[in-house]
């Protein structure tokens, strides 16, 4: 944490003492805390507090432009780390879900590209009302983190759940997301992405309807976590410093491409849809529309996951497999025949994911068998997931 910037949003319940306590441990801990309060904030707990403990300014007034050298909300939104906002009140999840910049800490938070963390903190029946789950579901499905709040009691009298997680299990969270940050420092990670295209002629391809996203998905998260990363896709790559990228289309050039990388790779994720078969002669010209039928003959493509898991490679080896029908059945099958340690199953036939979407729902195998379901979600959460279970499984350090 030593040498972060982080920017504490504070908001109006009972529980802003404990943001107090918080904003000191943090800086002990050798972090640049910033205090952003909501006005309702300050009826609890005077800025003073915080700017003692933080020895910084403590910020509520968007228009309060002390310094004429930087805007500050752009300023401070640039610098940051990570934004957290303790506590979190149902009207600030509100704000946040839909946008809403009516104060400094909404304005910086919309400017900051930071990650955020959230822990709320309100009465049980807040909570639990579908409007305020929702904005919850809304922020988690746009990357943002919560610390759930604990069961215990409450300022208003009830005993339930929206009680404030406590400073210490907020911080470890804090310390064990920036420790994440450099888990994969170092580690040499090999992936494909997208759909191949098996030429006809030199107008025709059969393909397939991948996307390359999921792919490309895992590649950034991986780089943004400290991975040196080899990506080898046949669609348009994400841009990264740490992500060197190969473009190829055809299989065989994939096998190429990934059979020469693969021997210094730490981990190797085959997430391109491959196809299995190609052309058995490609036409040098156009093929004139002739006859009405065509065949065209096909030849197997060899399956480069089974070869990477043959060679006996010190890679840690990720397969993926879309399936139409009895999912964990083939997956496991897959799994076995492919040699790997790790294989991400997605049924296909599903509306709203898989091929194309931004979503996806997978199911993880290993060789002990069903390691994780995931739920519906954005392929960059499900890459941070995936990436999570794959350093897990390595026994890398979180
Ligand atoms: O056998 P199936 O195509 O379903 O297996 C999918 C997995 O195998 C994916 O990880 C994919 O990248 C890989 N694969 C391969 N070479 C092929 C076909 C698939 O490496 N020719």
């Amino acid at each position: 944490m030593q040498g972060k910037t982080i920017l504490l949003g504070v908001t109006g319940g009972i529980a802003v003492y404990k943001a107090a306590a918080l904003a000191s441990r943090l800086t002990q801990a050798g972090a640049d805390v910033h205090v952003l309060m909501s006005v309702n904030a300050t009826k609890f707990v005077t800025p003073l507090t915080f700017q003692a403990l933080t020895r910084n300014r403590v910020y509520m007034d968007t228009f309060a432009e002390d310094n004429p050298s930087v805007i500050s909300h752009i300023d401070l939104a640039d610098r940051a780390d990570l934004f957290l906002v303790v506590p979190a009140t149902a009207n600030v999840l509100g704000k946040m879900a839909n946008g809403i910049a009516d104060d400094m800490l909404l304005t910086t938070w919309l400017a900051c590209t930071a990650p955020t963390m959230i822990a709320p903190a309100m009465n049980g029946h807040m909570l639990e009302q579908a409007v305020v789950q929702h904005n919850i579901a809304t922020l988690t499905a746009r990357g943002v983190q919560f610390i759930d709040s604990g069961v215990g009691q409450l300022a208003c009298g009830y005993v339930g759940r929206g009680r404030l997680a406590e400073p210490e299990e907020i911080f470890n969270a804090v310390d064990h997301w920036f420790r994440r940050q450099t888990r994969f420092k170092g580690v040499k990670m090999l992936i494909t992405a997208g759909g191949t295209r098996e030429a006809i002629d030199p107008v025709r391809y059969i393909g397939n309807r991948s996307s390359g996203k999921m792919g490309h998905s895992l590649a950034l998260v991986a780089a943004r976590l400290g991975a040196d990363v080899e990506l080898v896709t046949t669609a348009e790559p994400p841009i990264h410093p740490r992500i060197k990228v190969t473009s190829v289309e055809t299989a065989l050039q994939m096998r190429d491409a990934v059979l020469e990388r693969s021997e210094i790779a730490d981990v190797i994720i085959m997430c391109a849809a491959i196809a299995d078969y190609r052309a058995a002669t490609v036409h040098e010209q156009k093929r004139k529309k002739e006859g009405d039928s065509w065949t065209i003959e096909l030849v197997k493509n060899p399956d480069i996951l089974s070869e990477l898991g043959a060679a006996g490679l010190s890679a840690y080896l990720v397969g993926f497999a879309a399936e139409t029908e009895r999912l964990h059945e083939h997956a496991l099958a897959k799994l076995q025949r492919k040699q790997c340690h790790m294989l991400i199953a997605n049924d296909v036939s599903q509306a709203d994911v898989g091929f194309s979407s931004d979503s996806n729902q997978v199911s993880v195998f290993t060789r002990n068998g069903l390691l994780f379901e995931s739920s519906v979600t954005t392929k960059m959460q499900l890459a941070e997931q995936l990436l999570d279970l794959i350093a897990d499984e390595k026994g890398m350090d979180a």
